[in-house]
């Protein structure tokens, strides 16, 4: 077989590992042949390939970011997609396997209609792609978040400030509730629950009077007020859907030194979260979901996503978590609200 391969989106630390063991499972164990998409759909629309072997995969697994090179491109248009086929058709491609996030499965959901046989594996450090315990890319950024926020406890004591973090996460709040409890932190601001900042003013307030005279908030770059609470402010989105780092974190420091009183400060961590070197949780993951990613090509699945669930790795129907975003549930939340 000649199987595509491209990664999609935000890049992440994991990446390379899928590569490679994409790379490693269809020629070792199959014998199949794998093309390289540069840069995402945008390298499928230009024709921009190269054949993989084992020499483009050495030592890549302790790499971050992706060797394929990725973009936030997305063949929506008729044009687009018409380009997407006389390519698979030039290069002879049997089926391809599409690693990325909400946008890339979306674009590979719509491939599929059109007749590709699609295996598509979730990356992001969000973690909020459907259908998984855990994508490609977060159990590093929770670390890389988890550090900053120890890090910066040691500064906000000694200067008695408090401190405001933003992290990623636009539709969930994985990084900041994972992050946040890891790390300590006083407050930790998600998008799953709209916040009153009445109530964080009160609460540090209080905190500072009583216990302590410094203060961690974190906050996921989509968090939101709630309707109708003493703060205006709506969450501000780029051509991609993709969110302005650091508007809310600067409003929620804005608004704590206002009313508070308190030296407060930002740190926004942004794209350090997304560099860097995986964690061995994050080779592994890429490596089990590339391995089973080429299984299922081989056995003739198509238009299903590779999953962890239950520890396990499964497929999951592309249908099936399309348009979904995936919440921290509940009991993470309120974890994070009880240690605060
Ligand atoms: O990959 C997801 C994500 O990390 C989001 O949390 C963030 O809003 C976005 O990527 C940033 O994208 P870009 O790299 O295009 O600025």
């Amino acid at each position: 077989m000649r199987i595509g391969l491209l990664t999609g989106g935000g890049d992440c630390p994991g990446l390379n590992a899928a590569i490679r063991a994409v790379v490693k499972q269809a020629l070792g164990e199959y014998g199949h042949q794998v093309i390289g998409f540069r840069n995402g759909w945008k390298g499928v629309v230009d024709g921009d390939v190269i054949q993989l072997d084992r020499s483009n995969i050495r030592n890549i697994l302790p790499q971050g970011g992706t060797m394929l090179g990725t973009a936030r491109f997305h063949p929506h248009s008729a044009g687009a997609m018409e380009q997407v086929m006389a390519t698979f058709e030039a290069e002879r491609i049997d089926a391809v396997i599409c690693i990325g996030g909400d946008g890339t499965l979306n674009a590979a959901s719509k491939v599929a209609d059109e007749g590709i046989n699609v295996i598509a594996i979730p990356k992001t450090i969000d973690n909020d792609v459907w259908g998984t315990d855990l994508s490609i890319g977060y159990h590093t950024a929770v670390n890389i978040a988890t550090e900053a926020i120890d890090r910066i406890h040691t500064t906000a004591e000694s200067h008695n400030r408090v401190m405001v973090v933003e992290v990623m996460g636009r539709h969930a709040g994985w990084i900041s509730v994972a992050a946040g409890i890891a790390g300590g932190a006083e407050i930790v601001l998600a998008p799953e629950e709209p916040f009153d900042i009445d109530r964080i003013v009160k609460f540090l307030r209080h905190r500072h009077r009583a216990h302590a005279n410094f203060s961690i908030v974190v906050v996921a770059e989509g968090a939101s007020p709630a309707k109708g609470s003493a703060m205006d402010y709506e969450v501000q989105l780029g051509q991609f859907g993709e969110i302005i780092a650091g508007a809310v974190g600067e409003r929620v420091a804005h608004e704590i030194s206002e009313r508070t009183g308190f030296d407060t400060r930002l740190t926004v961590l942004g794209h350090v979260q997304r560099g860097g070197t995986p964690t061995p949780t994050d080779r592994i993951l890429g490596s089990r979901f590339g391995v089973a990613a080429v299984d299922a090509v081989t056995a003739g699945k198509t238009n299903v996503m590779t999953a962890l669930q239950n520890e396990e790795i499964v497929l999951v129907p592309l249908a099936d978590i399309a348009g979904k975003v995936k919440p921290v549930p509940d009991d993470l939340l309120r974890v994070a609200r009880v240690l605060a």
